[in-house]
């Protein structure tokens, strides 16, 4: 037993005496533990049937908002992120709430400018927030100041984090060394944090390092120490107890249905753990079995779809391996599926350590975790052996303006300057807080959603969010009726699939068929094959079908006037006439064509047809997997036709473009 942690009595009973000094626990089952295995589906009514009784469980806080919530609630759910947080408030009396706040990009991907920063904390508090736990992914303070600044005026807890990252198999090194922590906590005191956590988002924490860690930081302060780490590489139970051991207050924790996989350690075990010692939760073993009943039986089935059955390990042993956040690896290995490249992932491994050095070490967290990551990739899929970085994303340029703030250590000063050439916002970086260049930006979300937007609450989540946000409001508002697939299941729907499943796995699935409708000209064959068999299958979408783009590469197909590629490019865009998605890319004589090096979405097109450019000048900016990337014209000459625009998902080596 070590020195902190000791027997004092040996009792079961719910009544047992009061421990020394109580482990306090922050349970994450309604906002990470959901976000973690269930892609944050989980629906304020799912929460309801739990509420009371989790209020009574004693935890120190429950975490019921934050993070992707917001964003996946109003674009997935058709909820109303601020009617959640009023919900639950109705329900949960006494335990305090505490969210998930990414500084100064609150619970969105970019920053965004002081005025609606403040807005958005200010509508928090007001709707029911007790606890801001706030982090920035470069560990940037500078990037806490207006949010802070807010969380006090309200009266609120601010819980300052340090995101836990590595460079080293274990603590240590050069940049993520203890003094690097102990440096940053003392950074959060002196902003006034009434809690500090250490967010181990990528379950890198190993035990003696989380020992060595709490206990170092426990010398320098007396704020308490909260420890947040996911089960993902198998070892945040044990990192727990070890922190517990060295003096940790405050541990996070979910039920267990909500647990282990890539969210958090249960609950249960960790109250069973330390029943009869000086740091006892004190909770009652049977009230938290009671809540999982409920959660078993009521919520869970919902749910079971979107668990990740992939695999029999319920660890991921490449975080382990490469220290980097599960989430980061298997968004790599879609990304390189995509683009057929999976046999690259060896090369994408040995990249990611030399990218993220020149890009400051910073810790990989969203967002830097895909910033650092799809650069990767595009240096290992486009870069030559005569030059580096190719292909650089319109976030890692902001990144070395200093649009997210400063990095661990300085970027790559060759790096750098080959992003920041032609940079819009200059190629001189900056060394200001970031926010400090963004325009206020109310006044003008206002001006646009007009009416839409009927209260505050409306006009911040329009701001933050304007596309899927306009589209949430005119739900809500009955301008346009929500689709299908936003609508919430019934556990009448759940067992009918059950039936169904049941059915289907003991050979008796013969339904009768309903009269075929006549297969319409968008039938489409596929080959399916399971095991050894073989299918083939027809299918044929219904609804608002649209179909893919993909103009044929044949950009020297029949001649057409060249004069007129605009309207040619109108007609290959899907948006504008789905059914000129079969016809030829503008044809153009003895163009060279710029083809999509990858799937993904055009943000817009830089240039008008008939601009004269140079080899390089951007011509297309095209999104994939949330990055954006700049396409130059692939010879000198003028554009003869652009074939897509704004909003158009497009193909790997798809034309966007005709330089003639
Ligand atoms: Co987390």
């Amino acid at each position: 037993m070590s020195d902190q942690v000791k027997m004092t009595a040996m009792n079961y009973a719910s009544d047992r005496p009061a421990a020394e000094n109580p482990v306090k626990i922050m349970d994450l089952s309604l906002r990470d533990g959901h976000q973690s295995l269930f892609a944050t589906r989980g629906r304020t009514e799912d929460m309801i049937p739990v509420a009371e009784m989790m209020d009574e469980v004693g935890f120190w806080a429950i975490e019921t908002w934050g993070g992707a919530t917001f964003d996946t609630m109003h674009r997935f759910l058709n909820e109303d992120p601020w009617e959640r947080l009023r919900t639950l408030k109705r329900y949960i009396k006494k335990t305090p709430f505490s969210m998930l706040l990414r500084a100064q990009n609150l619970v969105g991907y970019r920053n965004y400018a002081d005025d609606l920063a403040t807005a958005f904390v200010d509508r928090a508090a007001e709707n029911g927030m007790d606890i801001f736990r706030t982090f920035d992914a470069l560990n940037d303070y500078r990037n806490f100041e207006t949010v802070v600044k807010q969380i006090k005026k309200s009266g609120k807890h601010f819980q300052g984090c340090i995101c836990y990252s590595l460079t080293e198999p274990r603590l240590g090194g050069d940049v993520y060394n203890e003094k690097y922590y102990v440096d940053r906590a003392k950074a959060l005191d002196d902003m006034g944090a009434d809690s500090i956590c250490i967010k181990d988002m990528a379950g890198l924490i190993a035990p003696y390092d989380a020992y060595n860690l709490i206990k170092a930081l426990k010398a320098v302060t007396k704020t308490p120490i909260h420890l947040h780490s996911h089960f993902t590489s198998g070892m945040a139970s044990m990192s727990h107890l070890k922190a517990i051991e060295a003096g940790c207050d405050i541990i996070d924790t979910c039920m267990t249905p909500y647990a282990y996989r890539t969210a958090h350690p249960a609950v249960e075990p960790l109250v069973m753990s330390l029943l009869g010692t000086n740091r006892d939760t004190g909770f009652d073993i049977k009230k938290l079995f009671a809540i999982n009943e409920v959660l078993e039986r009521e919520v869970m089935p919902k749910y079971m779809h979107l668990l990740d059955n992939s695999k029999c390990s319920i660890i991921d042993i490449n975080v382990l391996l490469h220290q980097t956040p599960g989430g980061m690896l298997s968004n790599l290995v879609n990304q390189l599926r995509e683009m057929d490249k999976l046999d690259k992932i060896d090369d994408v491994f040995a990249e990611l350590p030399k990218v993220r050095k020149d890009l400051g070490q910073i810790p990989l967290v969203t967002p830097t975790s895909q910033i650092v990551g799809i650069q990767t990739v595009n240096n290992v899929l486009f870069d030559t052996p005569e030059e580096r970085y190719k292909m650089i994303t319109g976030q890692v340029k902001d990144l070395c303006y200093g649009l997210y703030g400063k990095t661990a250590v300085p970027i790559n000063p060759e790096v750098q300057k080959k992003a920041l050439k032609g940079y819009a916002r200059g190629e001189e970086p900056i060394t200001c807080r970031p926010a400090e260049v963004l325009e206020p930006e109310m006044e003008k979300a206002k001006k646009e959603i007009g009416d839409l937007a009927k209260d505050i609450d409306d006009l911040v989540l329009y701001a933050i969010y304007p596309v899927t946000g306009k589209k949430f409001l005119e739900w809500k508002y009955g301008v346009t009726p929500a689709p299908p697939e936003v609508m919430a299941i019934t556990m009448d729907e759940v067992k009918k699939r059950e039936e169904l499943v049941a059915k289907a796995k003991a050979g008796k699935l013969v339904e009768p068929k309903a009269a075929a409708p006549a297969k319409s000209e968008n039938v489409r064959t596929f080959n399916v094959f399971v095991d050894k068999e073989y299918f083939s299958v027809e299918v044929d979408p219904t609804g608002d079908f649209q179909p893919m783009a993909m103009p044929a590469a044949a950009p020297r197909a029949a001649a057409a006037p060249a004069a007129a590629p605009k309207a040619a490019a109108a007609a290959a865009a899907p948006a504008a006439a789905p059914k000129a998605a079969a016809a030829p890319a503008p044809a153009v004589e003895g163009g060279t064509p710029l083809l999509a090096p990858m799937p993904g979405m055009i943000i817009k097109n830089c240039v008008n047809v008939g601009d004269v450019v140079k080899t390089g000048d951007p011509l297309v900016i095209l999104e994939a997997m949330k990055m954006e990337n700049s396409l130059g014209a692939p010879c000198d000459g003028t554009v003869k036709a652009l074939c897509f625009g704004s909003g158009d998902s497009v193909n790997k080596d798809t034309v966007l473009a005709i330089i003639g």
